[in-house]
């Protein structure tokens, strides 16, 4: 009879990385063997930048020169690659013409922009990173509805509170920045517009592995970071619908924002100008659209299938181990991007990441995620691991973080 005990493991045929990025040959210092090539799974905190932006980015610098304020050709090329920008960022997430792209910091900034000009209560989960929970609990005027099991449960508990009393916004993530997992952003929109509400979506976790749409998911405002779209140079996005930032005050007050100023009267501009006083993040602007173009390029059908093809591998080998218990909102998520929180059987997740990163020199994240309120409704009040991947990963990835995991099992210990 055959041997079928002692059967090697097999895994699914290699994938490979789908586009190059800075870093991926970096070797790591671990202890007791020589240097590892860096794992790096904590694209959902930072992504390292696409090796197409690093270098559009840094060609741009050689040309770079003050924006919107110089007369010179430098200048004028500066400015005119800043406002191109705009378009090719409104053309990436499907913007409507007349939305307003106002360029940011990152999607907290973003967030705390869209919680000064809206005018009235907005409805948030308890499921969201504290980007998209504090901004709007300051404003005095925030309901938090409390998720439920499945994603259906969660939208009837919206759909009660929405029409409970009347609310200006709905604020929500596109995809957990905990697990990954993904909510029906056009079905969510559709219900805020039912309500006479609008809704911001929160595109962090989304904007970076899937094709967004603003007009054909019905989204009146979305918000992203270039630093988790292979853009870390310190940008982020807000785009949506220009009439309640015309009449909100600037977010920033300063010189750009102000079209003319006397001592006792200022005139504001209207339109992204309004909200973007000082010199902007020029680089940082050129560097999400150099990031826009090369993802479209790749194509996010691809980049979908490569994604689910990471997270298929990882769940599959989790459950195997049997001593790493995945975390998750939902029962009946839409989907997953490449996030995959968790926990390991005996260790602290601190334990858990010092031993991937010291060992075999993978880099995790471990903590609350800065999503406290999500840890404690999921049982971890003190935290998990996070892996996260993207464009740059390879099952090798996969693969090294899974025996790593395996040398935590009770039988190894
Ligand atoms: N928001 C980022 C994260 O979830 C920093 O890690």
């Amino acid at each position: 009879m055959t041997a079928v005990l002692d059967a090697p493991v097999c895994r699914p045929t290699r994938i490979r990385a789908l586009a190059p990025v800075s870093g991926a040959d970096i070797a790591v210092p671990v202890a007791g063997s020589a240097p590892l090539r860096y794992a790096n799974l904590d694209y959902a905190a930072s992504a390292p930048a696409l090796t197409a932006v690093a270098d559009q980015t840094a060609a741009a610098l050689t040309e770079y020169a003050s924006v919107h304020r110089g007369a010179g050709y430098l200048s004028q090329v500066t400015t005119a690659r800043y406002e191109q920008a705009r378009e090719t960022v409104r053309a990436f997430v499907g913007g409507r013409a007349d939305d307003t792209v106002v360029f940011t910091r990152n999607t907290t900034d973003s967030i705390n922009l869209a919680a000064s000009v809206t005018p009235g209560d907005v409805v948030v989960l308890d499921i969201e990173h504290h980007a998209n929970l504090l901004p709007w609990a300051r404003t005095g005027r925030a309901r938090v509805v409390s998720s439920k099991a499945t994603v259906d449960e969660t939208i009837f508990a919206l759909d009660a509170e929405l029409a409970a009393a009347p609310a200006a916004l709905l604020a929500v993530t596109a995809a957990s920045n905990v697990t990954g997992e993904v909510l029906p952003i056009a079905r969510l929109a559709g219900l805020a517009h039912r309500h006479g509400a609008r809704i911001l979506v929160d595109g962090a976790q989304l904007v970076p592995h899937r094709a967004v749409s603003i007009a054909s998911f019905g989204i009146d405002y979305l918000v992203f970071s270039g630093h988790k779209l292979y853009a870390p140079f310190g940008a982020g996005v807000l785009v949506g619908r220009s009439d309640w930032l015309d009449a909100a005050e600037p977010y920033l007050a300063g010189g750009g924002a102000s079209a003319a100023v006397g001592i006792d009267e200022i005139d504001w501009h209207t339109g992204a100008a309004r909200h973007e006083a000082g010199s902007p993040n020029v680089l940082g602007v050129i560097s999400i659209a150099a990031a826009a173009e090369a993802l479209c390029d790749i194509g996010f059908e691809r980049i979908g299938q490569h994604e689910e093809a990471l997270v298929r591998r990882l769940d599959e080998g989790i459950d195997a181990l049997g001593h790493v218990r995945p975390l998750r909102i939902f029962d009946d998520a839409y989907g997953r991007v490449g996030i995959a929180g968790f926990v390991v059987d005996g260790y602290s997740p601190r334990q858990v990441a010092e031993h991937l990163s010291t060992r075999h020199g993978i880099g995790v994240r471990d903590g609350k995620f800065c999503a406290h309120p999500l840890l404690a409704k999921l049982g971890h009040p003190d935290g998990a691991v996070r892996a996260s991947f993207g464009v740059g990963t390879g099952s090798d990835d996969v693969d090294r973080l899974l025996d790593a995991l395996a040398e935590l099992a009770p039988t190894s210990r």
